[in-house]
């Protein structure tokens, strides 16, 4: 892996791209905000690493944002999907690969008893809700601080301030108030801030659901305390509430159940999206069939897309599927052996300097946090040391390595990362570390 010499073609394109996209990105974060540099402009990638247009190799930890768990261009999903495109690429009719995908996502997730296929985890978090909401005829929907559903109006709400719960502000303006006022935003991991929202029963009486990512991966990586979750659900349940995991980023990444299988608790909806769509837009929610049969045509909640089940997504979302069953069941275990020989070295050596850095990790995923030296909620997170982590970008990126471009987002690792390339990326974060 060689240093980033030369981004000459990269610097002109981006001048082009942002002449007719604004910020010359179609997604925020690929603009790498704050980060005072031009954004990766990318010719191709092939298993762990990305290309750029000027040729630069980098050993890619972002992988579409966690969707490529078994690296880019697998042989078997391209190989599949070339076949599938062959036959056609959209009849907006249904299709025997719908259901075998579908099929496999209510063997590996068994709180999934029937699912629906829509084309982002905005559509499916969005849509999930709105099932919430049908099925239960009430109003309130309760999100987390630092978590993300994706952009759907609704949930682009903050906790207003001083006040935990309704009354937010939204973080994007062209949202009116009327949008998401029955949101309410409470802090993450803290059962006390929860109980006590719910104890009005005005609030509690109208409560449609509890949307959480079990494992959060929007505020840099923090994993929910068990007894947190055990508390939303026992309290979902005696609310008759729902109780919704967003498991777009963890499910199929921290194990072939996902969260709710790590923790043993299970969610009542479950949106799913990256890892099921094999690298292409697709995601899905699903739960008890009771409930998945309120949508349209059998119930009154309305749900469509032109493209949702699309057959080219549902060939790479049951190759990918495939990959992760297979090898005896061994594929998480191996996959964690490999991140842990990035991230133990590098955890080691955070606590024998004392350092006011720290790592955390469940599974695959990893974020490493500078500024402080644990992160349970977005409060914590908000202490971090930003431009200290965008000089260590800077760092990495220049010798060929890139993560996720924010201190909010989490690093992922695919089943094809060479050891050669995982030992120089220890190699490269100890020797940044080491600077002091
Ligand atoms: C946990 C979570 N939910 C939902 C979404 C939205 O998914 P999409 O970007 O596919 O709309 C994301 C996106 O990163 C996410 O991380």
């Amino acid at each position: 892996m060689t240093k980033v010499a030369n981004r000459l073609k990269s610097e002109q394109m981006y001048h082009c791209l942002k002449q007719v996209i604004p910020a010359g990105v179609n997604s925020p974060v690929r603009s790498f905000p704050g980060l005072q540099m031009t954004p990766l402009v990318v010719e191709s990638a092939f298993a762990d690493t990305l290309v750029d247009i000027d040729g630069n190799h980098y050993i890619d930890y972002c992988l579409s944002w966690g969707a490529l768990i078994c690296g880019h261009a697998h042989p078997k999903i391209v190989e599949a999907v070339t076949k599938r495109v062959a036959l056609g690429t959209s009849y907006g009719c249904t299709t025997p690969i719908e259901e075998k995908l579908a099929r496999k996502v209510t063997e590996c997730i068994p709180s999934i008893e029937k699912v629906r296929f829509v084309s982002s985890g905005t559509e499916a978090c969005m849509s999930a809700v709105r099932l919430a909401r049908g099925a239960t005829k009430r109003r309130i929907v309760i999100k987390f601080q630092g978590g993300y559903h994706g952009h759907s109006d609704s949930f682009l709400v903050q906790a207003g301030s001083g006040v935990t719960g309704l009354n937010g502000t939204s973080t994007s303006s062209g949202v009116p108030k009327e949008y998401f006022q029955w949101t309410a935003c409470l802090p993450y991991n803290d059962i006390e801030a929860f109980e006590q929202f719910i104890s009005d029963p005005q609030i509690s009486e109208d409560l449609a659901c509890v949307i959480i990512e079990p494992i959060a991966t929007n505020m840099g990586l923090v994993a929910a305390n068990k007894s947190f979750l055990e508390c939303l659900r026992r309290r979902c349940t005696e609310l008759g509430a729902l109780l919704l995991f967003d498991e777009v980023v963890s499910g199929f990444r921290v194990g072939i159940g996902g969260a709710q299988a790590l923790y043993g608790i299970t969610a009542d909806l479950t949106c799913l999206g990256k890892i099921v769509g094999g690298g292409f837009p697709a995601a899905c929610f699903g739960g008890k069939k009771e409930i998945m049969d309120l949508l349209a045509p059998l119930g009154s909640v309305y749900q469509a897309g032109t493209l949702s089940g699309n057959p080219v997504a549902m060939e790479a979302g049951v190759q990918m599927l495939s990959l992760l069953q297979s090898g005896k069941g061994t594929f998480y275990a191996e996959l964690e052996k490999k991140t842990k020989s990035l991230t133990d070295p590098i955890q080691k050596y955070l606590l024998e300097h004392d350092l006011n850095i720290c790592l955390q990790r469940v599974g695959s995923c990893f974020t490493l946090f500078f500024g402080v030296k644990k992160v349970t909620c977005a409060a914590d997170a908000l202490k971090c040391d930003t431009a200290r982590f965008g000089d260590f970008f800077r760092y990495l990126f220049a010798r060929g390595i890139y993560i996720p471009p924010s201190q909010f987002e989490i690093c992922t690792v695919s089943s094809v990362h060479t050891e050669e390339h995982l030992q120089r990326t220890k190699e490269v974060c100890l020797e940044y570390l080491q600077m002091g």
